[in-house]
């Protein structure tokens, strides 16, 4: 069942699975075209949804061109590389223009050229005790992890910025000050969560996402989207659910892709000491900074 798991290799100071890390070196040399588009995350935070969103839309709401592929297939992961897997470099040969693209890189290890050109990014971020629930989870069924051990010595790897793509704090914090110099959509989960009138969200945000890419679509398209990019539906969708990757990659009996699509679900699984111990780290990680990522939930 293990034969998948790979160790973890630093690049930059940066955790990386072994593979991924070699895929660094011929994504240096990726030229983008002008209309790519990023959606860039710290791993667990909504990438799959966004991606989907971002789909349908460049789709004009047509759920069955999205069935066309899954969803990794549709938006190649550029530094995705496993064994017996197209790779996110031969995935993006056989994508036709206007391309999306998933990463979940730090800038550190981002190709330059990205930047260079100005590519738009449509970056989420998500509640950080929230992302270390979904995080451990993931590492159990995703074998290209190392095994994670117990949810306690997790935890204080994902504090330490032991895992792979480290530092949650300095992701958020780095592309929130990219957006100042460069096109970014910052988005968080916990606003495409909530539901508040007079227009409620998801909606909102998929709208501020039509703005970003300029595209507008009419008012029932934008309502099919937001019905066909719910939790439920996407848990269902073998093309979003990632049940079409071989079970020696994604073990689903462990846990599903898609689990619980909540937020504050980490209320469930944080012991109190665990909680203020987080917190208290939080605080002086994240001193300054303009939005509190996790004391409102
Ligand atoms: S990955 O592997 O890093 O690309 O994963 P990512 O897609 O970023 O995050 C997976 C979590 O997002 C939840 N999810 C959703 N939540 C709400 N609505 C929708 N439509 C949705 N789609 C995916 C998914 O369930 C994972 O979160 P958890 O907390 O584990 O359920």
């Amino acid at each position: 069942r293990d034969t998948c798991r790979q160790p973890e290799e630093y690049v930059k100071g940066i955790p990386l699975i072994k593979s991924f890390a070699e895929a660094l070196g011929p994504l240096q040399s990726f030229q983008p075209q002008p209309d790519d588009l990023l959606i860039s995350t710290y791993p667990k935070s909504g990438t799959t949804w966004v991606s989907q969103i971002l789909d349908m839309i460049y789709q004009g709401g047509d759920l069955q061109k999205c069935h066309r592929a899954p969803i990794f297939i549709r938006v190649p992961f550029l530094e995705f590389k496993a064994p017996g897997l197209p790779s996110g470099l031969e995935t993006l040969k056989e994508t036709p223009a206007p391309r999306l693209l998933k990463t979940h890189l730090p800038l550190a290890l981002l190709p330059q050229s990205l930047l260079d050109r100005k590519i738009k990014v449509v970056y989420v971020a998500r509640n950080a005790k929230d992302v270390a629930v979904s995080y451990y989870h993931f590492y159990c069924m995703a074998k290209v992890h190392p095994d994670p051990g117990t949810w306690d010595s997790f935890l204080e790897k994902f504090m330490a910025g032991k895992v792979c793509y480290g530092s949650w704090y300095q992701h958020v914090q780095e592309w929130w000050e990219l957006s100042r110099t460069h096109p970014v959509l910052y988005l968080f989960y916990e606003d495409m969560k909530e539901v508040r009138p007079p227009v409620p969200n998801p909606k909102r945000e998929i709208q501020k996402i039509m703005e970003f890419v300029g595209r507008s679509l009419p008012e029932e398209i934008v309502d099919h989207i937001v019905q066909h990019t719910s939790f439920e539906e996407m848990k269902k969708n073998p093309m979003t659910n990632y049940t079409t990757v071989p079970q020696d990659v994604m073990d689903h009996d462990i846990s599903p892709f898609m689990r619980r699509g909540v937020a504050g679900d980490w209320k469930t699984t944080f012991t109190v000491a665990q909680s203020e111990r987080f917190d208290a780290d939080y605080a002086e990680k994240m001193t300054g900074w303009e939005r509190s990522f996790c004391s409102q939930l």
